[in-house]
């Protein structure tokens, strides 16, 4: 019989001291399992601090490798760099032209660190067009789904050459990851890996972002990305993704679709990554600068919830401070004691 005051199953015993609760850690992080989003602006000399998104900056070119290097020492698994280039145009000629400041930070990453980071490149046209659509529009001036699709191209053929190993389309446009495997095939580039930004939702979370590529967007995302209340046609884009052929696929934000990730993480036979997003890091940043939550934790915490989730890899604007953090772990301290006789 048993004795409700007594009870026989104790869960507690594996919480008891810090080594047992250390032995049965059922998710862990590694460095490898992190990448660093970066900025790279061009014409500036000096690196700006983003005003929303305190302690991350705009990179000079110069700024940039120095972190780069501190970055690969750091250990985390790649970066993924966007450009905010000095002019915008309708058809964001800026991430196609070779010289445009994303091709320019791409060749600079490639030859400094390329051997010990994977370098990734956002493949999406809102840093780069002066409406700040993900696209290029019609006369009309709705986004034209299969336009796009033919400066993506070109894109990827800019990306590639300067040196990116995982162009990452972000700009959810239908058969992107389709239109780009094929022109990165025909011209040579078949060991160039496509991310997709599979699940990518119409999200409040992204605002911090629109300041950190200077957005000029008037309007909203709605016409592309997810609406936030749909977790079957999160699904349904991963699987279109694989089809057509995505090397990775993520899903963006992390926190509030943690239920689409682990569904995600279920089914996919590619890896599966999570994207912590500006507004996630600017929530913990600005509670934290309040005293309202221990910074540390929040950020380790966030960070395992989206791996235990299912996510392969968490991109994040912590990453290279929480590589730094699992770097420096040292082992549990045996308390010196004096040996009974
Ligand atoms: C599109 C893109 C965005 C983000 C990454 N790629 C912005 C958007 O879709 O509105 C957001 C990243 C973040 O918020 O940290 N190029």
């Amino acid at each position: 019989m048993s004795d409700p005051l007594h009870p026989v199953i104790r869960p507690r015993r594996l919480r008891s001291t810090p080594a047992m609760r250390r032995l049965v850690v059922e998710t862990r992080v590694h460095p490898a399992d992190l990448v660093l989003p970066m900025f790279i602006r061009e014409g500036i000399t000096e690196p700006v601090n983003i005003a929303s998104m305190p302690g991350v900056q705009h990179h000079s070119l110069d700024s940039f490798e120095r972190a780069l290097v501190e970055a690969a020492e750091a250990g985390i698994g790649g970066v993924m760099l966007f450009g905010v280039p000095e002019q915008k145009d309708a058809v964001g000629s800026g991430a196609i032209d070779p010289e445009g400041i994303l091709n320019v930070a791409t060749r600079i990453a490639a030859s400094a660190v390329g051997d010990a980071l994977v370098v990734q490149t956002d493949l999406c046209l809102d840093e780069f067009t002066d409406h700040g659509h993900c696209g290029v529009l019609d006369a009309a001036g709705r986004v034209d789904n299969d336009a796009s699709l033919l400066v993506y191209r070109d894109m990827a053929l800019a990306q590639a050459a300067a040196g990116s190993q995982l162009v990452s389309l972000s700009g959810m446009m239908d058969g992107q990851v389709a239109a780009v495997r094929d022109v990165l095939d025909a011209n040579g580039y078949t060991d160039t890996a496509v991310l997709a930004y599979a699940a990518k939702y119409a999200s409040a979370f992204y605002g911090p972002f629109r300041d950190a590529v200077n957005s000029s967007l008037v309007g909203d995302r709605r016409s592309y990305q997810i609406e936030p209340a749909n977790r079957r046609e999160g699904l349904r884009e991963v699987e279109l993704d694989i089809a057509e052929g995505a090397d990775v696929i993520m899903v963006k934000p992390a926190m509030s679709y943690l239920d689409v990730l682990a569904e995600t993480a279920a089914i996919s036979p590619v890896p599966v990554w999570a994207y912590q997003v500006s507004g996630e890091y600017a929530m913990i940043q600005a509670a934290a600068a309040n005293g309202w939550i221990d910074r540390d934790r929040a950020i380790a915490e966030s960070i395992v919830s989206i791996r235990r989730a299912g996510a392969d890899v968490v991109l994040s604007y912590f990453a290279v401070e929480f590589a730094q953090m699992l770097q420096s772990e040292k082992p549990l301290r045996t308390p010196t004691r004096g040996r009974k006789g």
